[in-house]
C-alpha cells in the first residue's frame, strides 16, 4: 500500500515505518494518524512481520499533533472527529513495536512515543508535553502513560510546566530502554527488533498482551490473566519445540503455531 506521510519498508521479519513529514517536523495530522494506524493494523496481518519499528528519521520523532490543524477546531468538532480512534486503533496492535526516538518527542510525539511497547532514544531526544503551553493539556494519553512510566511527581512537574527531559533523564526516569548515539539508533531498534522476532511468534504475542494488562487491572486480575496466557502457550507446537531444543541442545525452530 502506498502512504502520502509515511515510508514503510518490509525488511523480513521486521516492518520499519518511518513517519515522513519533515517540514512540519512529523507533526501529527489526523491523516498521518489514519495512515500510522493502518500501516500498524497491516503488521498484524503480515506473515513476514514479527515486530515493528517507528521512527522520524535523525532530526526529529514528531514534535506533536498538527497545531494547524487544530486552529479552526471547535469542541465539537474535536468530538465528533476521528483524530482518537485512531490511537485507540494503534493501542490494540497485537505486533510489537519499538519507538527509535531521534530529537523531538513532543505532545503527541511523546505520546505516539509511549504508545510503542519500548523506546529507544537518541542522545538528541528530548520528551516533553508541551500542550499546557498552547492552553490544553495531553490528549492522547500522555497523563497516563507518562504518569506510569516516570510517577506522579516528575510527570506532573512535566505536564503542567510544559518542560522537556533529555534523553539521559529520560532513561534515568525509566522512560526509555536505552540511549544510544544518533547515528546507531535506528539499527539499534531493528537489532532489537530482529532479537524480538526471532522468538517464538505467539509467545510474544502473548506476553505483550500480559504486560500491558498491567496498566488496566489490579495485580489479582493481572496474575490470572497471565496464567491464562501462560497454559495457553503450552498448547502449542512452538512450547513443545521450544522445551525439546532446550532438551536435546539444538536451537528451536519456531512455526508460529
Ligand atoms: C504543526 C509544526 C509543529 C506542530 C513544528 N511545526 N511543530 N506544525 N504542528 N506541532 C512546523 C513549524 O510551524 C515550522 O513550519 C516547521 O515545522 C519547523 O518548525 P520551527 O518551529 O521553525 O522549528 P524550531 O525552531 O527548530 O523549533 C522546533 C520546536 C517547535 C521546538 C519543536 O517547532 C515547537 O515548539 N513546535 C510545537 C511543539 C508542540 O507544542 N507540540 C504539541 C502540540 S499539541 P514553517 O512552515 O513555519 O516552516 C499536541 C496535542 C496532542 O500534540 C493531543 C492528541 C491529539
Amino acid at each position: 500500500m502506498a502512504y502520502e506521510h509515511l515510508i514503510v519498508t518490509i525488511e523480513e521479519p521486521i516492518a520499519v515505518v518511518t513517519l515522513n513529514r519533515p517540514k512540519s517536523l512529523n507533526a501529527l495530522s489526523q491523516a498521518v494518524m489514519g495512515e500510522l494506524a493502518t500501516a500498524l493494523e497491516a503488521c498484524d496481518g503480515d506473515p513476514r512481520v514479527r515486530c515493528a519499528v517507528l521512527w522520524g528519521g535523525p532530526r526529529v520523532f514528531a514534535a506533536g499533533a498538527d497545531i494547524r490543524e487544530f486552529a479552526e477546531q471547535s469542541p465539537g468538532d474535536m468530538i465528533r472527529s476521528y483524530r482518537f480512534l485512531e490511537w485507540e486503533r494503534i493501542r490494540r496492535v497485537a505486533t510489537p513495536v519499538i519507538a527509535a526516538v531521534s530529537g523531538y518527542a513532543l505532545g503527541g510525539g511523546c505520546e505516539l512515543a509511549m504508545a510503542c511497547d519500548i523506546i529507544i532514544a537518541a542522545e538528541t531526544a528530548q520528551f516533553g508535553q508541551p500542550e499546557i503551553q498552547l492552553g490544553v493539556m495531553p490528549g492522547a494519553g500522555g497523563t497516563q502513560r507518562l504518569t506510569r512510566a516516570i510517577g506522579k511527581s516528575r510527570a506532573m512537574e512535566m505536564i503542567l510546566t510544559g518542560r522537556s527531559i533529555s534523553a539521559q533523564e529520560a532513561l534515568a526516569a525509566g522512560l526509555v530502554a536505552r540511549v544510544v548515539p544518533v547515528e546507531l539508533c535506528l539499527d539499534e531498534a531493528k537489532a532489537l527488533a530482529r532479537e524480538i522476532a526471532s522468538r517464538a511468534p505467539l509467545a510474544v504475542r502473548a506476553a505483550k498482551e500480559a504486560v500491558l494488562q498491567a496498566f488496566e487491572t489490579p495485580l489479582a486480575a493481572g496474575v490470572l490473566f497471565e496464567r491464562r496466557c501462560f497454559h495457553m502457550l503450552f498448547g502449542t507446537a512452538d512450547a513443545a519445540e521450544g522445551i525439546h531444543a532446550f532438551v536435546e541442545k539444538r536451537p528451536a525452530k519456531w512455526t508460529g503455531r
